[in-house]
């Protein structure tokens, strides 16, 4: 029989609970005193959930306080209904099986609000983490492995999570010896301290185990991230692995991590063996003890035989909660490591974020200035004026390393509507010069402005949305074509879609393709050729329409034919948008209205093609390095 598959599939048949497809911005926050112990910087988190916390936590010890009372019945109904027969066995029977029953009730309700309560907490810390990661900068990025990153935001955030929702649940299921106790004292005081007694000792073990599985800890969760590192870079670089028949060197480069996490992981287990058998028997002694006393008691008539089956059962009952004392020390050592670790990201501050009094620019003439810029990278690492060192200089994270100066005493001006070619030697600085135009980083010095604003008194987000960028490494999402040229303009119409297709050259073959723009890519646009990829990026930026358009060698890869056709559509789209295009070919600077010359980190000469060919010797220079790639080269 051929079942429907929608019927098979257990997602489709459960459906997907709760799930917005909006992100809320998180609630809640992380307190920012580092100076505070990691539990109280958490504990807004934890708060924001006190009231779902505080039931499980109520029913959890209802479900104790009933649990409780029943070895004491059983030492009733074994002096009253087995040995003196004045009470009816049923009645104990009765009460016995009413708490069971009330017991079980209460712990379903108590384990389904902690575990509702843990999935909340998982979920606003993973949010806040994630929300913070999107603020950052790219120098952040530039120095952070992501292997690093995902791994704290699963088993980092899981640990931590752990230690907060269990942690209370197992604090109150240890207050219940308060109440054993109680319950112990009025059967028997003498026994009562008996059977107690090696509690104290389970409770100093645990601490001990604190002080020398801590350490072991930490280590494990710092190379858990590393052995993630590995394995990202090798699928994220499967192909310059593969090609460069590297499997092996990289399996190897893993088993090497891999040994060191195992490493790890032994001498946790190590030290975890040492300690646990110790904890877990205590209190077998415990039951050895009461034997001897109680029994000597009953020998002698003092008590019934009915309170040595109460104190044992009330010893095993004990047992799990101070054993799991001693989980809660573990918990609370991984849970710090964790939270560490969680706060590492939590508290770099972002190095380029919107002011405070950052204002929204609604429309744009196009007026580019750069003012006396001066410019290098791992600004980070540099002692601020006010004697401050910016968090990320000291960062465990990776910390920051000033680069020369890429840019120094840079200036350059763009009239509204103008379009400028800039070329310049490999690593001159072309990206980085637009990569400061749409304030990925902050310049080091001078100003850039836009219409005659600074872009740092601008929101990031206004500067973004009227500075379009087609970045030289163009990265395409996973999805379709359509959704990948639609991605700064969700909303577009199928038809401004291939509109934009069209002016980026790239209509033609989207429509060959089997699926046309319905195409899904592979990760990372890999299923389509380089100068493909340029230009689905290009189209993505044209559609948003932005009134200053930056085209980092956007170019590169396509043939010149290619590129002529891009260029057609070009011309169109940028007459009355400033535009600045980072040139390598002939072809693409007769775009421009002029050319400039970067060398040495500024503009060395400026004029058209023709003015610069005679006058500087270097834009020849640069031109001819660039042709002697290009076998079609351009005619000068
Ligand atoms: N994220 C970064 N962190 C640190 N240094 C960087 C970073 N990006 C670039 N650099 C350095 O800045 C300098 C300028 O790089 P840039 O990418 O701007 O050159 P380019 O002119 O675009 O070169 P190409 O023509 O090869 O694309 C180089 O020396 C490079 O090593
Ligand atoms: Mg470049």
């Amino acid at each position: 029989m051929v079942m429907r598959r929608s019927e098979n599939d257990p997602a489709k048949r459960l459906g997907q609970v709760g799930i917005a497809d909006r992100h809320l911005r998180p609630k809640v926050h992380v307190d920012p005193d580092r100076s505070r112990s990691w539990l109280r910087r958490v504990l807004p988190v934890l708060g924001a959930h006190r009231l779902s916390l505080s039931g499980a936590l109520g029913m959890s010890f209802l479900t104790l306080m009933l649990q409780v009372q029943i070895p004491s019945l059983l030492n009733g109904a074994v002096s009253n209904s087995l040995e003196r027969h004045s009470t009816p066995l049923d009645h104990y029977v009765w009460i016995v099986f009413g708490l069971a029953l009330g017991a079980g009730l209460a712990g379903f309700g108590s384990r389904y609000l902690l575990m509702r309560t843990a999935y909340a907490v998982e979920f606003d810390l993973r949010n806040l983490l994630y929300e913070h990661l999107t603020r950052m900068g790219f120098d952040f990025y530039d120095r952070v492995q992501s292997g690093q990153l995902i791994s704290r935001a699963n088993s980092d955030i899981r640990s931590v999570n752990l230690y907060l929702t269990f942690g209370p649940n197992i604090l109150v299921q240890c207050s219940i010896a308060i109440v054993a106790f109680i319950y112990m004292l009025t059967i028997n005081v003498p026994l009562a301290f008996v059977a107690m007694s090696t509690l104290p000792f389970v409770f100093w073990l645990s601490i001990r185990m604190r002080a020398s599985m801590f350490p072991v800890s930490w280590l494990i969760q710092a190379r858990l991230a590393e052995v993630a590192t590995v394995v990202d870079e090798n699928v994220n670089g499967v192909r310059v692995v593969k090609s460069f028949t590297a499997e092996q060197r990289e399996l190897d480069h893993l088993a090497r991590e891999a040994a060191k996490l195992r490493w790890a992981y032994i001498r946790d287990a190590d030290l975890r063996a040492r300690f646990s058998p110790v904890v877990q028997n205590l209190p077998q002694l415990g039951m050895a003890f009461v034997l001897l006393i109680g029994g000597l008691l009953v020998i002698d008539d003092h008590l019934g035989v009915g309170a040595i089956l109460a104190f044992s059962i009330y010893i095993v009952m004990l047992q799990a909660p101070f054993q799991m004392l001693g989980m809660l020390v573990m918990l609370g050592q991984r849970a710090a490591a964790s939270a560490q670790r969680i706060y590492e990201i939590l508290d770099e501050e972002p190095s380029v974020r919107d002011a405070p009094d950052a204002i929204d620019l609604p429309e744009v003439r196009g007026e580019v200035r750069f003012d006396h810029v001066n410019f290098h990278y791992g600004a980070d690492a540099d002692d601020h004026p006010d004697g401050t060192a910016a968090s990320a200089a000291h960062s465990p994270l990776g910390a920051a390393v000033a680069g020369p100066p890429v840019l120094s005493d840079f200036n350059l001006h763009l009239a509204p509507g103008e379009t400028v070619a800039m070329v310049g030697r490999t690593a001159s600085g072309k990206s980085t010069v637009s990569r400061l135009l749409t304030r990925f980083y902050d310049v080091t010095g001078g100003a850039i402005t836009i219409d005659g604003h600074d872009l740092r008194t601008l929101t990031l987000q206004s500067v973004r949305r009227h500075v379009g960028v087609v970045l030289d490494e163009p990265f395409l999402f996973s999805v379709s074509i359509a959704a990948n040229i639609a991605y700064g303009a969700p909303d577009a119409s199928r038809e401004a879609i291939v509109a934009a297709a069209r002016a980026a050259g790239a209509d033609e073959f989207i429509s060959a393709l089997p699926d046309g723009y319905d195409t899904v890519v592979g990760e990372r646009g890999y299923t389509l050729s380089g100068g493909q990829r340029q230009r689905v990026a290009i189209a993505r930026t044209l559609l948003v329409n932005p009134p200053v358009l930056i085209l980092d060698d956007a170019t590169s890869a396509v043939d010149v034919q290619v590129e002529q056709a891009i260029h057609e559509g070009l011309k169109v789209l940028m007459a009355g948008r400033t535009t600045l295009i980072v040139a390598h070919r002939l072809s693409t600077i007769h775009l421009a209205d002029r050319v400039v010359l970067l060398d040495g980190g500024r503009i060395v000469a400026e004029g058209t093609h023709a003015e610069l060919m005679e006058s500087t010797p270097l834009y020849g220079e640069v031109l001819a390095q660039v042709a002697e790639n290009e076998p079609s080269g351009a005619p000068a």
